[in-house]
């Protein structure tokens, strides 16, 4: 922890507690797993982490539901806990972020049943969004985004029927976030991601809208999404982080938006006086296209630095499919919505090559990064799950039309020998696990120079040593060539896209490869980091 805007360089590397490691062999990972295996997260060379809900919930949307913000599902421990796994990242030096969700509380929250048995226009529904009529909005799980409750009116969710929007012009809900900001800045976390940032306001003429949401890129100009009221919400929050940041400056609180929206839009959630960072999907939806690529990343960092954000890079998190399936498509192949028994399937050789160069070419970037949980170790999505075992609420409202994002949520692999492939003291698993995960468990890669964990650590390393997260970014290749090159002061980048292999310039020396035994040549989908001789 040795700066104090770490953030503005961090790589932080995201937790989903139900899949990192289960100390009680009831096939759910816990907080007492994670604080049981933080050393294997230290010795990887990240800054923070950022956990996934723990919070009470009746787990209808993993966790998105949450009934209670206050407290920790017996899922996965105890506030006890919780705090002693704080306590455990702060003294190996890690940051902890933790998860906010405040577009939605649980239907199964003291407030929504509250609000049920109240009457129309009573101030228990006022704190959400109940109406006579529905509209035509629709959820981004599928069907419509109104559910009708039995004395006639209707209230919105965006998501789940188990996930009634919070009206975030109500006093009442913004005392109540603002209590729960309170609540855990007081524990000690050092931030929070914020879960559908551009969703909390909604245009209160109730417009007809009746496209179908996107689930990752949300479109501009719907009613619900990216409203220009959300922002002073942030900066309401950011005032109180500020104060618990002035109180200890040596410990900055932060915030990350998931503002699903394109990047020139994104940065204005960013602004000095609103949140810290926020997720760069934009980034991560870009096909595996030179020309595309150096596009986003130019506009990235126009974008951000008018503002004077640092720019944040994601390929993976838990609600898109892996990017080492991903990238093992064809262009242009819908592989967005989830994989499952009976779609065509990823290669899976060129989905870990290009992931491995895709990761290399990102940590190359300026900026803070932010990685999903086995992707250091070139896992990828499970993408023959047998259909009974799916969960992701995407899947039966959609009415099995879309696989959904179970297949990114499959316990990790720790141990390939072991049951489990090691996530747990016993046998079970509350999703399967691939048996191909066994290949990719961490105890092989750890002895295993050329291994993706050991790229990965080696490039968190560079990235420190050459102090990546910090500076400009100089093109050396033309724009529209199928090679990306630049240099980051003296660290200099070759990815190759193209077809042909790329020679290495003469006397240079080679750093780090994605894909071994590169000596002069650069292949098709491997990105190197070189500098010139001394
Ligand atoms: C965010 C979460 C996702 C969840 C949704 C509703 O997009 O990342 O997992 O389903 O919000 O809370």
């Amino acid at each position: 922890m040795d700066s104090i805007d770490w953030w503005r360089t961090a790589v932080i590397y995201q937790i989903y507690p139900r899949s990192f490691a289960d100390s009680n062999g009831d096939g759910v990972g816990d907080l007492n797993g994670i604080t049981e295996r933080l050393d294997a997260l230290v010795s990887l060379g990240i800054d923070a982490i950022w956990l996934s809900p723990f919070y009470r919930s009746p787990q209808a949307d993993a966790g998105y539901d949450v009934s209670d913000y206050c407290d920790v599902d017996p899922l996965f421990g105890t506030l006890a806990d919780f705090d002693r796994l704080l306590a455990r990242a702060h003294d190996l030096g890690l940051r902890v972020i933790i998860d906010l969700v405040p577009n939605h509380t649980s239907s199964g929250h003291p407030w929504f049943e509250e609000a049920l048995t109240a009457a129309a226009g009573s101030p228990e529904r006022q704190r959400y969004l109940f109406r006579d009529e529905p509209t035509d909005w629709q959820s981004v799980f599928g069907g419509s985004a109104w559910t009708q409750v039995p004395d006639g009116q209707w209230y919105l969710h965006l998501y789940d029927v188990s996930q009634p929007d919070l009206n975030w012009r109500s006093a009442d809900v913004r005392a109540m976030f603002e209590g729960v900001l309170r609540f855990w800045l007081d524990r000690g976390v050092d931030g929070f991601r914020v879960d559908v940032a551009h969703g909390l306001i909604k245009d209160d003429t109730f417009p007809s809208y009746p496209e179908t949401p996107l689930g990752v890129l949300a479109k501009a100009n719907a009613p619900y999404w990216d409203q220009d009221e959300v922002h002073e919400i942030y900066r309401s929050w950011r005032a109180v982080l500020d104060e618990y940041t002035a109180a200890d400056p040596s410990r900055p609180r932060v915030m990350c938006g998931e503002a699903n929206v394109s990047v020139p839009r994104t940065a204005r959630y960013v602004r000095p006086d609103e949140m810290h960072q926020t997720f760069n999907f934009p980034y991560l939806t870009t096909p595996w296209d030179a020309s595309a690529l150096r596009a986003v990343i130019d506009a990235s960092l126009a974008a951000y630095g008018e503002v004077g954000a640092p720019s944040t890079w994601v390929l993976s998190n838990h609600d898109v499919v892996r990017h080492a399936s991903r990238l093992g498509y064809p262009p242009d192949s819908p592989a967005g919505a989830g994989i499952g028994i009976g779609d065509p399937q990823p290669d899976e050789e060129l989905g870990l090559r290009r992931a491995r160069a895709a990761s290399m070419l990102m940590l190359a970037l300026p900026g803070s990064a932010y990685l999903y949980q086995g992707e250091e170790l070139g896992l990828p999505e499970h993408t023959e799950m047998p259909d009974q075992f799916r969960q992701d609420p995407n899947w039966v409202r959609k009415n099995y039309t879309e696989r959904g994002r179970d297949g990114a949520r499959v316990p990790l692999p720790w141990i390939s020998s072991a049951m489990a492939f090691g996530f747990g003291a016993g046998e079970a698993t509350w999703l399967p696990q691939p048996t191909g995960y066994g290949r990719y468990a961490r105890d092989l890669q750890e002895v295993e120079p050329t291994s993706t964990i050991g790229m990965y650590r080696s490039a968190l390393a560079l990235r420190h040593e050459f102090d990546l997260g910090r500076g400009d970014l100089e093109w050396t290749s033309e724009p529209g060539a199928a090679v990306l090159a630049f240099r980051r002061g003296e660290l200099q980048v070759i990815c190759n896209l193209g077809p042909d292999p790329v020679r290495l310039p003469a006397g240079a020396e080679l750093l780090l490869s994605s894909s071994p035994d590169v000596e002069a040549q650069v292949p098709t989908d491997c990105c190197v980091w070189w500098r010139a001789q001394p």
